[in-house]
């Protein structure tokens, strides 16, 4: 049998603002070009302004794509977690460790139809939560049968441009260590979505204590000396151009995933580069993440609201940690457009797939 949450009217969620906490990231990994782990910041890039007028299309045939249809659970999380746990000598104290994008769909849902799968599990009083992969390739398979779309671009370069324009906004050096030969010929860099740094914050909703890790595009200047200084990372953007009462709506409707997504990790810029209709990059824009709610509400076309979101992301984590109380693999599911999120056991006993053994092999040392 499911339990579900109710998805209520938004204005349920509006009376209380919920404390935030502030995000603080207390680790790091990086994946290289050949997506190999690296218990390291090397993978971090800086952000230097592309140049309007690039072609996001080009280099297509060159692309370096990573094969996202190999299941990666949380196992690169779990071992940055356990790397800390055996610096600190102490287990890390959050009731929910996860991927930053299954809790961007969770703040969403009051605002969005977007279904989705998560498998869960309790090991140590901590709730442990992954995408249900087999899920999502159906998803996939089902979305690459779709008849072409009207415009005839296709959605595979589509999603280059996003990386296209990562590459031609980002170095690999700061920008002082980084000669104007290199800036220049940025359009040349095979583009290459192997690679990437990934945060490892800390951070709450409500009473529930958070670990969260997740990709982080570029920063500004560099990390502050002093760990859990807040750090100006940079998320990096493409969108189509604003010119129609209509653009504008979509894209305040998009402003709510860019805010809740750089929200969660403390991104505290977006830069968005706006691109014609055929890819050609047309204009550069910064927005500050903690004025986005601010500057959606006043042009009142999308209805969203942070606070709500949040409220509602705290409600749901303490029904979750209510309910998973046992061991064994559950299920969070929410259909499309549903007004309810389901949870059902899947496994009766033991972690799935979820906790590696390295993990748990080492949390019996602790
Ligand atoms: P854009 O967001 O500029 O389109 P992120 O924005 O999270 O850093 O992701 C970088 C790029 O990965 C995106 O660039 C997009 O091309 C691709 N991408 C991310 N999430 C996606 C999704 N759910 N579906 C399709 N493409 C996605
Ligand atoms: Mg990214
Ligand atoms: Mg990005």
């Amino acid at each position: 049998m499911a339990l579900k949450f109710p998805i209520y009217a938004p204005s349920r969620y509006t009376d209380t603002n919920e404390p935030v906490k502030r995000p603080r990231e207390f680790a790091c990994f990086s994946y290289d070009h050949d997506h190999k782990f690296r218990q390291d910041d090397s993978s971090v890039k800086w952000y230097y302004p592309p140049s309007p007028g690039a072609d996001l299309c080009t280099g297509y045939d060159r692309f370096i794509r990573h094969d996202d249809s190999i299941d990666e659970h949380l196992d690169s999380l779990l071992r940055t977690i356990a790397t800390h746990e055996q610096q600190t000598g102490e287990a890390i104290d959050a009731q929910i460790v996860t991927w930053r994008g299954m809790l961007t769909k969770i703040m969403g849902a009051p605002f969005d139809n977007e279904e989705f799968e998560m498998n869960a599990t309790l090991y140590r009083n901590c709730i442990f939560i992954e995408e249900h992969h087999g899920f999502k390739e159906k998803k996939r398979a089902l979305e690459s049968s779709r008849p072409p779309r009207r415009d005839g671009m296709s959605p595979k370069m589509m999603q280059y441009w996003g990386y296209k324009f990562e590459t031609l906004s980002t170095i690999p050096r700061p920008w002082g260590e980084t000669s104007r030969d290199y800036i220049e010929s940025r359009d040349e860099e095979p583009v290459n979505n192997k690679e990437q740094y990934c945060s490892v914050v800390r951070t709450g909703f409500g009473n529930t204590v958070v670990c969260l890790g997740g990709e982080v595009d570029a920063i500004w200047d560099s990390k502050p000396e002093t760990p859990g200084e807040p750090i100006n990372w940079v998320e990096l953007k493409t969108s189509a151009e604003i010119v129609t009462y209509n653009d504008q709506f979509s894209f305040d409707r998009k402003l709510m995933k860019y805010w809740i997504q750089s929200f969660l990790l403390g991104v505290p810029k977006i830069i968005v580069g706006f691109r014609t209709r055929d890819g050609i990059l047309a204009k550069v824009e910064e927005f500050q993440t903690r004025s986005i709610p601010y500057a959606v509400q006043g042009r009142g076309l999308a209805k969203w609201d942070g606070n709500v979101c949040i409220r509602f992301t705290a409600l749901f984590l303490e029904w979750l940690r209510l309910n998973i109380a046992d061991d064994g693999v559950w299920r969070i599911r929410r259909g499309r457009g549903s007004d309810s999120i389901e949870l059902f056991r899947v496994e009766e006993a033991g972690h799935g797939e979820i906790v590696t053994d390295d993990f748990m092999n080492w949390r019996i040392k602790l």
